[in-house]
């Protein structure tokens, strides 16, 4: 290398204008884009993936161009980091434990362009914590909740001394009592009901303390509520679901529709957006607890939402049709993945005092729509994936479906338990094929 080679290469002046391209230098009327999948241990929903983004057909856009649309598992292994990359967009479940993957997808975006359902950049707000205080700012419900320092020491040489010097002593049962009886101490990055607890008394105040060990803890106000509402987004689609965290896994939610006042239920759907689009999370689930009109979210930040058949079930169509719908969506249509977070927008809206709650809340999801290209995303579908909801409602009744409903059983479930499992899941996706022939008008 020279000592100029950081130099920017400048345009020759002399140099004659390019020519315009001769017909078999047009560019190609046809194009085929690449769809990555970064997967753990699933089977089910990508097996589903991979079905349906083969019913989506090629799409012939305004411009004579035909798209194919393809996918691939993608593999692990040593790059470099100038290789050009084919994939266009990942649905990557990876890369929220998993640093090689995660680096990856750095370069592609940043790089290639390549578009990412989640994207890691977005991933340092990916706690519980940076959500609850944004949306606190937006003058969302979120219950009291404050962050305890560390039980333990950190584990850094320099611990001991800055510790030492500045932590100040605090009084975590002085907090409780703001907070007041029962809450909850959960850590600030929580998922899976790790290091969860309910708090009734102060000796359940300091065990809980005391085993949180190396974590960081909220201290969260209890919320006594009516229904628990898991938001399932996906790009600009959000279905709002009754959830019973208390129920085993494959019955955690329930089918039932209209199950919150219609206030309550736009809100979770509105609220479940808006997060996403603030924090560019485009693949996400949202809880949030209702009473009445009242929503209060707690948890809204999964890198890799649970998309299983065996949780979804009824819901599993809709979301794996999402999933292909928005990928297909931003491939061709070229939309680019987000770089800038916007959040000054909402906080202008959130900072004006001459608004109602209500209308906060609509010019917030106005921003949204805006990000995920709402209006413009249903227009496409509606153009160009008309033949879809058809093709799924017959593949969900295929033998394919049914081998994938039972292999995800069979590796979910001990034997004895299967053919319960089988008729279970069977079931409620044979009543989502009833109530999806009387919306399709097919019954
Ligand atoms: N403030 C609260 N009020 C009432 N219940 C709560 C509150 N916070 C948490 N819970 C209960 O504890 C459960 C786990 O809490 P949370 O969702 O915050 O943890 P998590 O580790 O993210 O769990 P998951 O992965 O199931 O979402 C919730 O499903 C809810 O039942
Ligand atoms: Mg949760």
């Amino acid at each position: 290398m020279t000592d100029t080679a950081w130099q920017q290469e400048l345009p020759d002046s002399s140099a004659t204008p390019t020519p315009a391209p001769t017909p078999s230098e047009r560019p190609p009327s046809t194009r085929t884009h690449l769809v990555g999948l970064l997967l753990g241990a699933e089977e089910d929903w990508p097996t589903a993936f991979e079905a349906l983004l083969a019913l989506v057909g090629p799409i012939t856009t305004d411009d004579g161009v035909t798209h194919h649309l393809t996918s691939e598992r993608l593999t692990i292994e040593p790059f470099d980091l100038r290789q050009p990359v084919r994939t266009e967009l990942v649905i990557d479940r990876l890369a929220h434990w998993y640093y090689h993957p995660r680096e990856w997808l750095k370069k592609a975006a940043l790089m290639n362009d390549t578009y990412l359902l989640n994207s890691p950049f977005t991933f340092q707000s990916m706690e519980k914590h940076s959500a609850y205080v944004a949306l606190m700012r937006l003058g969302l419900k979120v219950p009291q909740t404050w962050l305890v320092p560390y039980k333990n020491p950190v584990d850094n040489v320099r611990w001991a001394y800055t510790s030492a010097k500045y932590n100040r002593p605090f009084d975590l049962k002085a907090i409780a009592n703001e907070l007041g009886y029962p809450m909850y101490m959960k850590p600030f990055d929580g998922g899976g009901w790790r290091g969860v607890s309910r708090i009734d008394d102060e000796r359940d105040l300091i065990k809980a303390y005391d085993d949180s060990g190396e974590m960081l803890m909220h201290l969260q106000a209890t919320v006594e509520y009516d229904h628990f509402a898991r938001a399932l987004s996906i790009g600009p689609e959000t279905m709002v679901m009754d959830f019973r965290p208390e129920q085993p896994m494959h019955n955690r939610y329930a089918v039932t529709h209209d199950f919150l006042t219609p206030s309550a239920g736009r809100q979770t759907a509105a609220i479940s957006r808006i997060v996403n689009a603030m924090f560019g999370w485009e693949f996400n689930s949202c809880e949030m607890l209702v009473k009445g009109d009242d929503v209060y979210p707690i948890d809204y930040a999964n890198a890799c939402p649970d998309v299983a058949v065996t949780s979804l079930h009824y819901y599993f169509p809709w979301a794996i049709k999402a999933l292909v719908r928005w990928s297909a969506y931003c491939l061709v249509t070229g939309r680019q993945g987000p770089m800038d977070l916007e959040m000054r927008r909402y906080f202008d809206v959130a900072d004006r005092d001459d608004l109602s709650d209500e209308e906060k809340l609509d010019a917030y999801l106005a921003i949204a729509d805006e990000y995920f290209d709402t209006a413009a995303y249903w227009a496409w579908c509606e153009r160009h994936l008309p033949h879809l909801d058809a093709a799924v409602l017959e593949w969900v009744q295929s033998d394919a479906f049914t081998h994938l409903l039972r292999s995800t059983v069979v590796t979910t479930y001990p034997a004895h338990e299967r053919d319960r499992f089988m008729a279970h899941f069977g079931g409620l996706i044979a009543l989502w094929v009833k109530d999806e022939k009387v919306r399709l008008g097919v019954a």
